[in-house]
């Protein structure tokens, strides 16, 4: 199964026909007609929507959702959070809405980050649901009694209890809540790989879904040379003319031990080390470059998994056998860095790599300046939509 799952992820991003394997090129023809079957199933539902026959939701509060075309790894989790963390210190207390996958990862991580932060975070399937449960606990504020006031932090307990504006994770394919502010991510690094539909591909909606987005940011950015930025940003020019495009990567903060989820331990820390970084997100590659780049490390290796992997005993083994190889090699200790997400799916299994150190990265948007869209201009289109 695994192996079938790489080999249909390897696709999804290869161009030329001439590169795939043999079970590749025989899976062609059933992968096809399941994308075929997911754009007829899009169509229709959109239709239904387009029609009125299938009601959308309002909610009473400003909704801003933050989605994404493909699989994995295009930030649309930091994207969220750096969304919660302006309108909370803004004065208005957000509530995030997510779906929560099998093991929570995300939704667990998010209530690290905002522990003791005025942020509310929903999890479940049924959204409209979710947030009539959290509106009807905690009550809402009315749109225009909202005050965001630019660089002024007015965020006193009473009113933060309140919640101002919904953030939808992953909300493109969620039509059935009306949304104010549809912002949709897209990873620099893998763009739309082969232009295809799921399975097929790593779309999940036709490019020209793209026209729906009010905003659109690229991804991992800095790990993405001039000359593709510019035939990006050209593309996406095509879809919509006057579309803001916002450049974003991910700043590494600090890493903590896999015991002890309170240290702390600064990135500088691991230069000149060798590092074994061991995955199961959706963009393996992107952190990985981000920890050759960001951290100065001497070596950098990796053990990728498929996204979402649960981690047992036997890879663990695995693990182990590559890091004991490393030090043979480099006669160093080497220090295993994972995702906060790989922590958060299961934070006990990583220390059975024990005696090697296993430390967890931290890291959190940006966003890089690309001619007029920077930081402030995106704050001003939040706090638009806010108030
Ligand atoms: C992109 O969207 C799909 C479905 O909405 C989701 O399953 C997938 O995990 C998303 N990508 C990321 C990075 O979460
Ligand atoms: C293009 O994007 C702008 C800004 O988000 C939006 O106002 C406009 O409706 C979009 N145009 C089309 C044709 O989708
Ligand atoms: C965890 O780390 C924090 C911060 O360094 C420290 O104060 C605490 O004692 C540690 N806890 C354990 C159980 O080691």
């Amino acid at each position: 199964m695994e192996k079938l799952r790489k080999a249909v992820n390897e696709m999804a991003y290869t161009q030329h026909h001439a590169k795939l394997s043999h079970l590749q090129l025989s899976l062609i023809p059933v992968l096809f007609l399941a994308s075929s079957l997911y754009k007829a199933a899009l169509s229709l539902r959109r239709a239904l929507y387009h029609s009125g026959f299938l009601r959308q939701h309002r909610l009473p509060v400003p909704v801003i959702s933050v989605g994404n075309l493909t699989w994995g790894g295009n930030g649309k989790t930091p994207m969220v959070e750096f969304i919660a963390n302006y309108l909370a210190d803004s004065g208005i207390s957000p509530l995030i809405l997510t779906r929560g996958y099998a093991g929570g990862d995300e939704a667990k991580m998010l209530h690290r980050h905002f522990l003791g932060r005025p942020v509310k975070i929903g999890v479940g399937a049924k959204r409209a649901a979710v947030a009539a449960s959290f509106f009807e606990r905690y009550g809402y504020v009315e749109p225009s009694s909202s005050k965001l006031c630019h660089g002024q932090k007015v965020g006193s307990h009473l009113s933060s209890e309140k919640i101002g504006t919904v953030i939808l994770d992953d909300g493109m394919q969620h039509w059935s809540l009306q949304r104010n502010l549809e912002i949709v991510m897209i990873n620099g690094l893998t763009l739309w790989g082969n232009c295809h539909l799921i399975p097929r591909g790593p779309l999940r909606e036709p490019l020209s879904a793209l026209r729906q987005a009010d905003v659109v940011v690229l991804h991992h950015a800095d790990l993405v040379s001039e000359q593709n930025l510019e035939d990006t940003d050209l593309m996406l020019r095509e879809v919509n003319k006057s579309v803001p495009v916002f450049f974003t990567k991910m700043d590494p903060c600090y890493f903590f031990d896999v015991g002890n989820a309170t240290s702390r331990k600064h990135v500088g820390d691991l230069s000149n080390t060798i590092v074994l970084c061991v995955t199961a997100i959706g963009s393996a590659n992107s952190f990985a470059k981000g920890i050759e780049k960001q951290i100065g490390a001497f070596y950098v290796d990796r053990l990728e998994f498929s996204d979402h992997h649960k981690f047992l005993a036997k890879d663990i083994e695995i693990i182990k056998r590559r890091l004991r190889e490393l030090e043979d090699r480099f006669s160093s200790k080497p220090a295993v860095i994972v995702t906060e997400k790989d922590y958060d799916r299961d934070p006990y299994i990583f220390k059975h790599l024990d005696p090697f150190e296993v430390l967890a990265l931290c890291s959190e948007l940006k966003i890089i300046p690309n001619r007029g869209c920077t930081e402030e201009s995106f704050k001003k289109l939040l706090k638009e939509v806010c108030t």
